[in-house]
């Protein structure tokens, strides 16, 4: 492909005239007319009955169009040792941890690892999944790139002799060093043949980025002094990225990966860091060898021998899939905390935003503006569209707005009075600016993306079951939240374009999980959504090319098995959630990620067996079930046995 010619990039971008933000699909896209008439109908009714933005499902209205109904049927919630889906449905297992990437890697090999093999092998943990079609800006749905993180190692399945209770303390270097190498990112091609996606292992697209691979810094805190280290002077490029946990693509075809926190993976005593306070305020503890052991053999992961080193993580991190050569960058404009996730949108004149939230309990929702507007014909002149723009906090009004506050040097509190020098400081501290803006903390943001059909931005919430009584607020209105909850945002509509950069938006509560037939979990869902029907702590949340929202679970919690479920938020159709798969017993389904034509998802299955001790215990064998082999997380592919969209 070529950087300059206008036919590889995305139509949404080829089209815009505007700004934009109605992207394909235009045969299948609701007026926006409808979407806010229906939007006006639900804020008069939430100003009239509350000061919550709550307006249960059974008083809502909706609105005229009709995205296409779901062909499914619902599975019943239980959990199993395989992975389960609707009759007529069938998954094939794309890439497993350990499967090569490249024709010279080898093969897995449980008793026979090396970190030298792991690296030109996939990772462990995957959890973000996106495709990419080939060539970039195509509508290809047969051919692509996959863009997947790996986000943690779990070192007591991931070998032989290990238990959970003891992994800091008994793990050997070169158990260490693989798992270093099995975290971060994996890039591959891969094609449909006869039905069957297949890796192309000769494919020079095809890369992995570890914890060990060389990353730039750039942005307001490249080459900060809090940033500069004994192995890196400059403070502007640091060994590796991990804890890669979503993420989010861009509209000139490049990957943000995104570092959700390093807590676990340092060790040391935060009551001797020169900087305790902000390592506290980022939820550092005091640890002899960290979770995962990293600080024993690797003095840069002992926070007091090395006090930056931390701060060289926790960022969103730019990947080109195109570029093999081009080293990832940390882009620190989009700020320093737990980052789950970075989906994209434009504003009504064309600039970048990136949503952003803060995966913790009490912790914020973000977004970005980019200054400049995207250069649809040229991604080159996109490369530092990252490094200039405005970050911004968010307040959930009662009167249904959320404003998004900037966090800019000199503006409100974020001034040398309150220890910001510059705006270095202001990206590097950013929860402590945020604080001080008045931004509403929430239930631990995970899922925040917008829908490519109506512009409307979901926020999924996983819980926060610290939150008192006394702390409720109108976002995260139930205290002790186990059960999790989902918000949805509206932006304005400018030149006729949804405007994801206007300061204020409408907003309310989308539903509030729990198990509706038990009266104290507060849930609010469609009344006619089935007992299966219901979920609890939802995390990844994706569309479809028609717009319809799928929902992934990170629990289990009362619902005692985690799945994705798929649901209607605008149009004719009830917004009534149906369970469409379950993962293996004790994993995680992450990041449904659809083809163009809708024909195949793939799904990133993380974690499967996680709470056993060691592999000896593991309560599954997926999905190799074969003696010898422990679990495996592994990235599949679902498609409807007949071949039409999902
Ligand atoms: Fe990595 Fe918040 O999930
Ligand atoms: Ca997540
Ligand atoms: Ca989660
Ligand atoms: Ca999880």
């Amino acid at each position: 492909m070529t950087d300059t010619d206008p036919s590889y990039w995305p139509a949404f971008v080829r089209n815009d005239k505007c700004g934009r933000v109605a992207a394909r699909s235009p045969a299948k896209a609701l007026p926006l007319s409808a979407l806010i008439d229906r939007r006006q109908l639900l804020m008069r009714a939430a100003a009239a009955v509350a000061v919550t933005s709550i307006v249960p499902f059974t008083d809502r209205a909706y609105g005229a169009a009709k995205p296409p109904p779901f062909a499914f049927e619902e599975i019943a919630a239980i959990a199993a040792s395989q992975d389960r889906l609707p009759p007529g449905y069938e998954r094939q297992i794309v890439i497993r941890w350990g499967d090569p990437l490249f024709a010279d890697a080898h093969g897995f090999d449980f008793t026979g690892q090396t970190a030298e093999r792991a690296r030109r092998q996939f990772g462990y943990n995957n959890d973000y999944t996106a495709f990419i079609p080939l060539p970039f800006g195509s509508e290809r749905s047969d051919h692509g790139l996959l863009v997947i993180n790996h986000e943690y190692p779990l070192p007591q399945l991931m070998f032989p002799d290990l238990n959970a209770d003891k992994v800091a303390d008994s793990i050997s270097r070169e158990q260490v060093d693989i798992c270093m190498t099995s975290c971060g990112v994996s890039i591959m091609e891969v094609r449909q043949r006869g039905g069957a996606w297949q890796v192309d292992t000769a494919s020079a697209y095809n890369r992995r980025i570890t914890a060990g691979t060389p990353v730039n810094i750039s942005g307001p805190v490249a080459g900060h002094e809090k940033l500069r280290t004994s192995a890196d002077p400059q403070g502007t490029r640091v060994s590796g990225t991990h804890d890669n946990c979503n993420g989010g693509l861009t509209p000139w075809g490049t990957i943000l990966t995104c570092e959700e926190g390093s807590a676990d993976f340092f060790a040391g005593n935060v009551d001797r860091h020169p900087d305790r306070a902000h390592m506290k305020r980022n939820h550092y503890e005091s640890s002899a060898y960290g979770r995962y052991g990293w600080a024993r053999f690797h003095e840069r992961f002992d926070f007091n021998a090395e006090p930056n080193e931390p701060n060289r993580f926790e960022w969103v991190v730019e990947i080109d899939p195109f570029n093999p050569d081009l080293p990832p960058v940390k882009r620190t404009a989009l700020g320093r905390f737990a980052h789950e996730g970075a989906h994209c949108a434009l504003t009504a004149d064309g600039r970048v935003v990136v949503y952003l939230g803060d995966d913790w309990e009490y912790e914020y929702c973000y977004r970005f503006v980019s200054d400049r507007r995207v250069n649809p014909v040229n991604r080159t002149a996109n490369r530092d569209l990252l490094d200039h723009g405005t970050l911004s906090v968010a307040r959930f009004d009662t009167d249904g707005t959320v404003r998004w506050l900037p966090l800019v040097w000199g503006q409100g509190p974020l001034t040398p009075d309150n220890g910001f020098a510059d705006q270095a400081d202001v990206s590097l501290y950013t929860r402590r600016a945020a604080d001080l803006m008045g931004a509403t903390p929430m239930d631990s943001p995970e899922g925040f993306e917008p829908d490519p059909i109506s512009g409307h931005v979901f926020i999924a919430l996983t819980g926060n079951e610290e939150r008192k009584v006394s702390e409720i607020n109108c976002a995260n209105p139930r205290p002790a939240n186990k059960h999790g909850h989902i918000l949805e945002l509206v932006p304005p509509m400018v030149c006729g374009k949804v405007d994801h950069g206007a300061e204020q938006f409408d907003w309310h509560v989308f539903l509030l999980c729990g198990n509706p037939e038990n009266a104290s979990d507060g849930a609010d869902f469609h009344p006619a959504t089935s007992a299966n029907g219901w979920f609890v702590e939802p995390d990844n949340i994706g569309f479809d090319p028609a717009g319809r929202l799928w929902i992934c679970s990170d629990g289990p919690g009362s619902r005692k098995m985690d799945g994705l479920w798929a649901m209607h938020t605008h149009g004719t159709a009830a917004p009534i959630p149906r369970l469409f798969y379950t993962p293996p017993i004790q994993a995680e389904c992450c990041s449904p990620a659809f083809t163009p034509d809708g024909r195949t998802m793939f799904l990133s299955i993380q974690h499967p067996s996680e709470k056993a001790m060691n592999v000896g215990e593991a309560l599954t064998g997926w999905p190799d079930f074969s003696p010898g082999i422990p679990p495996r997380p592994s990235v599949i592919a679902i498609q409807r046995n007949d071949g039409a969209p999902i």
